[in-house]
């Protein structure tokens, strides 16, 4: 949701935001702005509706919009249509088209999140004679500092603090402020900022790759925390006003993995990089052959003190949960139950004290599943997060913390994140089940060697591309796609759907193949294309006559299963035989083809692959 960026140092500031902004489309894409304040007060402001290259255009690449101190955003619109009016950055004055006008303006910021009470709070400042230009949210909360500011004769961060004890709701905010050039102010509740220090200069941004070729140096501004930011220095004050000290953190990503390196789409590029994903998340908990947790402090006595696990996740981190389920049942023989977070906050559920809530989320910051990890944290519950981007959230918030290795992810559809949470979670469930005696060592060591063997299969699994990119053309003009399956088939159904219909927008669903004709079966017409997994062998029979039954009213069957297949072969119209491996672990196999189906089929359409329309890569909004 929303991306911000900011730099106060000495090379041009509107350089370093469009180029920060860039990595930030994906966080939303329907408007963008920046402003840019000179060492006079003077700011300029220029926004634009439509993607950053409108605001490229309007800026004459940034040339328009010289000095450098500024903040840029862009925008997934939640109060007020994607117009450029809504577009931020907002101001404590009057929007106008004579820039003389922002000259009025005290105060100029950008925001991520929501303010829930806005509404009472315009009332309150219309009261006070201040005008909205906007819809927006954020111009209430800006125009509310403004209010502070001046009503106390107070500086920034007392007006800021004022603020934030005022407004109810999330939010990512940087600031400047007229009287200060050279400085942006920060403040944060419940949604994504960092703040990056190299010699000489500051950058604040919603995520990492926004600022990871110009510093590795950062630092995790936690809720009710505000910072002033100087070229150069950071420093941080708590509610009361106090400076408090914050402890500053070096990332390990390489800032080139953040970047398209020749290939056409990001999805494509992060499809590809699954294999060495894999190797180095399973790599990283790998001590002399054997499992090791213990870097997270999840000790064997945990695993085994658990009598249940709960997963809460959304959107495919769900579905990583949904398939780990069948496998942590299976081997562990730990009962499961796996929850949509954004219903696990609202729902009372009857949970042992002695459950174990697994979090799972590639950004760590998403809304729904950070809240369901506070409410079981709250209720005495033990916490594990699996997540990717390190220092985020959700990371630091849970009892343990199981990092995925996959790099900055920058395709909204996840597909390497997803692969090495998955690679976690099995690896998870063979240390649960071999700690609690389930499975002895032979047993132990013959799954360690299925998991190892993973990345090179999954390579075998991009050859299948030439396959996939023909059955996408030649289905390019279809309406509907169910993916059916049973088992852990089923769990990675629901995956290859949300992959075809996040970014080719085909109407799909994905079925639990016995389900099927309890309904849905009635929208199975003359060329429908029903995508069948079949690497379950106990119930794949089933699974295939459920296909025969779509058939029977004219439907295409696309089967997918592992090693050679004569049953299979027969029964579909076209057969993808992916390498075999272990049937817990064929997940990490199967979904390789439907995330090439689902960006195959994007193309085949001339759709933006990698932002796609009305998404955000990471929702901090509920
Ligand atoms: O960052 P998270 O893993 O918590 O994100 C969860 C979902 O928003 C995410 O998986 C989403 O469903 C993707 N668009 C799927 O490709």
């Amino acid at each position: 949701m929303c991306g911000i960026v900011g730099f106060t140092g000495n090379k041009q500031a509107a350089d370093v935001l469009l180029d920060g902004l860039s990595k930030l489309e994906y966080r939303g894409y329907d408007s963008a702005g920046m402003a840019v304040l000179d060492e006079n007060g003077t700011t300029s402001v220029v926004k634009a509706a439509g993607k950053l290259d409108h605001l490229k255009q309007k800026t004459d690449n940034g040339r328009l919009l010289p000095g450098t101190c500024g903040i840029g955003h862009t925008r997934w619109a939640t109060h007020g249509a994607p117009n450029e009016k809504n577009a931020h950055p907002h101001l404590s004055g009057a929007l106008d088209d004579d820039p003389s006008e922002y000259r009025a303006s005290d105060v100029i910021g950008v925001h991520n999140g929501i303010i829930e009470n806005q509404e009472e709070l315009r009332e309150k400042l219309l009261r006070h004679g201040y005008q909205f230009y906007s819809d927006t949210d954020t111009e209430v909360a800006i125009k509310l500092v403004d209010y502070y500011l001046k009503k106390y004769r107070i500086g920034p961060i007392d007006a800021i603090n004022r603020m934030m004890v005022r407004v109810r709701g999330s939010y990512a905010l940087a600031l400047m402020f007229r009287e200060h050039p050279g400085e942006i102010y920060a403040a944060r509740k419940d949604s994504p900022m960092i703040i990056g220090i190299s010699e000489g200069e500051s950058y604040l941004a919603s995520d990492v790759p926004a600022i990871l070729q110009y510093t590795r140096n950062v630092y995790y501004i936690e809720n009710y925390q505000a910072a002033r930011i100087l070229p150069g220095k950071v420093q941080f004050f708590d509610l009361n006003g106090d400076e408090i000290s914050l402890e500053q953190v070096t990332i390990t990503w390489d800032a080139k993995a953040a970047e398209k390196g020749g290939w056409e789409h990001f999805m494509m590029k992060e499809i590809h990089e699954q294999p060495q994903a894999l190797r180095d998340t399973l790599h990283h908990y790998l001590m002399d052959g054997q499992l090791d947790f213990s870097q997270a402090g999840l000790t064997d006595e945990i695993l085994q003190g658990a009598d249940s696990v709960c997963i809460a996740a959304c959107g495919s981190a769900w579905h990583v949960g949904m398939t780990a389920q069948y496998v942590i049942e299976d081997l562990a023989q730990v009962p499961v139950r796996v929850e949509l977070a954004s219903e696990f906050r609202y729902r009372k559920l009857l949970l042992s004290p002695k459950t174990l809530v697994v979090v799972i989320s590639q950004s760590g910051e998403t809304a729904d599943s950070l809240e369901a990890l506070r409410i079981a944290k709250e209720r005495g519950l033990k916490t594990l997060s699996v997540v990717n981007v390190q220092g985020s959230s959700i990371a630091r918030e849970a009892d343990h913390v199981l990092y995925t290795l996959a790099g900055p992810e920058i395709a909204v559809a996840t597909t390497k994140a997803f692969s090495a949470q998955l690679m976690v979670m099995y690896a998870l469930a063979v240390q649960m089940a071999y700690v609690r005696g389930r499975i002895d060592r032979e047993q132990y060591e013959g799954y360690m060697k299925e998991l190892s063997a993973i990345p090179d299969k999954v390579a075998s699994c991009l050859e299948t591309k030439a396959h996939i990119q023909r059955i996408a053309a030649r289905f390019s003009g279809a309406r509907d796609a169910f993916f059916i399956g049973r088992g852990s088939d089923y769990a990675i159904s629901l995956e290859g759907s949300l992959k075809l219909k996040e970014i080719s927008y085909v109407h799909s669903e994905a079925y639990a193949a016995g389900e099927l004709k309890h309904g849905t079966i009635s929208l199975v017409e003359e060329k429908t294309l029903i995508i069948g997994l079949l690497t379950q062998r106990n119930v794949m029979n089933k699974t295939l006559s459920n296909m025969a039954e779509c058939k029977a009213r004219g439907a295409f069957l696309l089967g997918i299963t592992q090693g050679e297949n004569s049953e299979a072969q027969s029964q579909t119209d076209d057969l993808i035989s992916l390498p075999v491996s272990d049937e817990h672990f064929s997940g990490l196999l199967s979904v390789i083809p439907l995330q090439l189906l689902g960006y195959y089929s994007s193309v085949s359409r001339g759709l933006d692959v990698d932002k796609p329309r009305n998404l955000a890569k990471s929702v901090t909004v509920e």
